[in-house]
């Protein structure tokens, strides 16, 4: 199926070496989008990449650093001439300890990725939507870990929390601009983060049982929902907290 409003639009994508990004990256070039594919691992970004058909572009980047912000935005404009289509998904997941074992060296590590990366992307990408004039669309993947507090996930959850208070502020701000800015919560997605966030070495058979769909999402299933608030089909859609867990947090 195609949404409208995807085909010819040019899509920035964080953390795409895998997961939910790389399942992003793939929709999008379904949808005939070109996608510039941003991660801090090249080695596995290559390879994803690689397997990926159509226009679709590989950036080393980690977008803790300002500096990596500004260039993968404008190696982006510089191959494709502009950027339509955001997705602020790299993120990582932080140990499970109580906050009287956390260290702060934890905190600020995920944090600096988490909410004080994404706001760096956030920042370079909307500058150079703003100087285009043309609007834009930006998802935010941030978590029901930032809707329900959890416990032993002290760094995990506020930062998630801090980046769907951001997703709103950037709502606020870019309206006028003509750029939707929508977060999603995605529940349980069967990636390589999943297991860690359990505090397991893996995910084990009928863990979801108790959710109403009784199952964790395939990252397909998150990246077909990330890819309808990008489109036009979503065009009244901004400031938006989308849980997609398949029924957690009813
Ligand atoms: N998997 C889940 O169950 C789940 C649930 C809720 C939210 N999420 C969120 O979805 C997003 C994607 O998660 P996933 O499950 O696909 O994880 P993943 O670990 O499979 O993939 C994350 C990707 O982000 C990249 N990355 C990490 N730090 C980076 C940095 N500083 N700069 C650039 N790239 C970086 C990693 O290299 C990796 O390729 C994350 O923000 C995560 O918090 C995941």
């Amino acid at each position: 199926m195609a949404f409208a409003g995807l085909e010819g639009r040019v899509a920035l994508v964080t953390g795409a070496a895998r997961g939910i990004g790389e399942a992003t990256c793939r929709r999008l070039l379904h949808e005939r989008c070109s996608v510039v594919a941003v991660d801090v691992k090249g080695d596995l970004l290559a390879q994803s990449c690689a397997a990926m058909q159509g226009a679709v572009m590989p950036v080393v980047a980690d977008i803790s650093r300002e500096q990596d912000c500004e260039r993968m935005v404008a190696e982006a404009a510089n191959q494709f001439g502009e950027v339509n289509l955001f997705v602020n998904n790299a993120g990582v997941i932080g140990p499970r300890l109580p906050i009287t074992e956390l260290p702060v060296e934890e905190f600020d590590r995920v944090h600096a990725v988490n909410i004080r990366g994404a706001f760096l992307a956030l920042r370079a990408v909307l500058r150079q939507m703003q100087a285009q004039g043309k609007g834009g669309a930006v998802v935010n993947v941030a978590s029901v870990g930032g809707l329900n507090a959890q416990p032993l996930s002290a760094a995990y959850g506020s930062s998630k929390r801090a980046l769907i208070g951001l997703s709103g502020t950037a709502a606020h701000e870019n309206g006028p601009h003509g750029i939707r800015v929508n977060a999603v919560c995605p529940g349980a997605v069967d990636t390589p983060m999943l297991a860690p966030a359990m505090n397991l070495p893996s995910v084990p058979a009928g863990a979801f049982k108790g959710l109403p769909l009784g199952r964790a999402a395939d990252p397909s299933e998150v990246a077909a929902f990330i890819a309808y608030l990008l489109s036009d089909e979503a065009s009244y859609q901004t400031g938006g907290v989308y849980p997609v867990d398949g029924g957690r947090t009813i």
